[in-house]
């Protein structure tokens, strides 16, 4: 296992002090980072004192600390998962041969878009989510937003590394670049239209989390693949962290239903008006958010017929995630039956890889939605949650800008957009969101719209101070 190095400014298992010209690099960029998230990060929580978890190890056993740090202090650093021995390519068509510890020239700019769009989204998030902290639940609640917050900037790091160590100059003005786009800017904005929405409240964070977090973990899977190996083992260690993240929209989106099926116990209905009357979120309009933030999600995955995941995958960059558990791993001969709006024919499944993945995506957000469904079943209510079908509400692919219901049917266009307010939440329904959006900052206390977790974090009691606040 390789040791992290904390006396050295970038906390790093990368040997940087074993070159100072990657060094000096990266300890110029450190202060713009810094400076970044002073300007564009949760700033009015500074002087806060959160109880963070910092990467100490790569090990999977006990890879964190556990303690109160100022965000502004928190150690953002370089750490890539071990390397496996003798690693060799695992897909496409030069499976079999030895991973790169390089870039060879010809992918150069290839692997360079790769890791720009993947490091482009890190930063964005904290962005979108930098003002939550006013409006926070619980203390519970908002330390787990500023653990996400650090680690997002930790992951920014580890792609500027790859940038920097592997990019040349090119790569250190990606680096910068990657400060000067800014989530929702009219002249700069991030490069994925979901990094552009903006979050305003919790039961979008929650979405954001479950659905945008979770596309997150798919893209780390199928890089975790390439044959570059420094990227392979840099997404690896990013999915540790990347694990809590969805954490926190899985039991935060669990904890909204909870807390919503007690308020229609206490009120005796499940009429959305009478629930909203009591200051819960009826599971109506949990629908229409979860209606939104799956199918802006979906999009991340490209379209459905793509040359270039087909030469992605092909030459080596970017795997399926968990390529292990398919057979064929060249996929020359096999194809997909895609159903377009032209109807349904046979297609290549190299070029068909981005819908390969949406598919797995889909099936992996389901086990969330089961559990809330069984939950429901229990409380002897009706309604059932469900995913729109990934025809959708589609800006992207084969269905971009069909009129389609949730339930994947083409319908005619006048009743689609006279209909959309239904599905997705209408300036009403976000309206009445906001209101339930008051910070709650009693240690141990929830907000009436949210059931309490089911323990604290680390094995703290959920009283403990999570964040102290100045
Ligand atoms: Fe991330
Ligand atoms: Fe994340």
């Amino acid at each position: 296992m390789s040791a992290i190095d904390y006396a050295e400014k970038i906390p790093n298992n990368v040997n940087l002090v074993g070159d100072r010209t990657l060094q000096r690099a990266l300890e110029h960029w450190q202060p713009h980072f810094l400076q970044w998230w002073h300007e564009m990060g949760p700033n009015d929580f500074e002087g806060a004192d959160v109880y963070l978890r910092t990467a100490i190890s790569v090990d999977a056993q006990g890879w964190a600390h556990y303690g109160k740090v100022r965000m502004p202090d928190y150690r953002w650093g370089i750490f890539l998962a071990d390397p496996v021995a003798e690693r060799k390519i695992g897909f496409g068509d030069a499976m079999g041969q030895p991973a790169w510890q390089q870039i060879p020239g010809e992918y150069r700019s290839t692997l360079r878009r790769l890791i720009v769009t993947q490091g482009d989204t890190e930063p964005a998030s904290v962005e979108q989510q930098r003002l939550l902290g006013h409006t926070c639940p619980s203390l519970y609640d908002l330390r787990n937003l500023f653990q996400i917050n650090v680690e997002e900037g930790r992951h920014l790091w580890a792609m500027v590394y790859l940038l920097h160590a592997y990019f040349g100059r090119d790569g250190r003005e990606e680096a910068e670049e990657l400060l000067a786009r800014h989530s929702g800017d009219a002249d700069k904005p991030r490069i994925l239209t979901t990094f552009n929405e903006p979050i305003s409240d919790w039961l979008s964070l929650y979405c954001f989390t479950y659905f945008t977090d979770r596309d997150g973990k798919y893209q780390l899977k199928s890089l975790a693949e390439s044959a570059f190996d420094p990227l392979a083992r840099t997404c690896r260690f990013m999915l540790t962290e990347e694990a809590h993240h969805m954490f926190v929209g899985e039991t935060g989106l669990s904890r909204v239903v909870k807390r919503s099926l007690e308020v229609m116990k206490e009120v005796g209905s499940d009429d959305p008006d009478r629930i909203r009357a009591a200051g819960a979120v009826d599971l109506p309009l949990l629908q229409k958010y979860l209606n939104f933030w799956c199918s802006s999600s979906l999009d991340l995955f490209g379209s459905e017929i793509s040359s270039n995941s087909a030469a992605n995958f092909a030459n080596g960059l970017k795997g399926r995630p968990d390529e292990d558990q398919y057979e064929d791993h060249g996929l020359r001969e096999k194809t997909l039956n895609l159903v377009t709006p032209q109807g349904a024919s046979d297609v290549p499944m190299l070029n068909a890889l981005n819908e390969v993945m949406r598919e797995s995506y889909l099936k992996d957000c389901e086990i969330g939605v089961k559990r809330w469904n069984r939950s429901i079943e229990r409380a002897g209510s009706q309604f059932r949650l469900s995913l729109p079908s990934s025809r959708f509400r589609r800006s992207i692919g084969a269905w971009a800008g069909q009129p389609v219901d949730p339930q994947g049917n083409l319908m005619q266009r006048e009743l689609y957009e006279k209909s959309l307010a239904s599905w997705i939440p209408s300036e009403g329904d976000k309206a009445f969101v906001h209101s339930l959006m008051q910070k709650v900052i009693e240690p141990g206390r929830m907000a009436g719209w949210i059931a309490p977790p089911e323990r604290g974090i680390n094995n703290l009691p959920l009283e403990y101070e999570y964040v102290k606040l100045h």
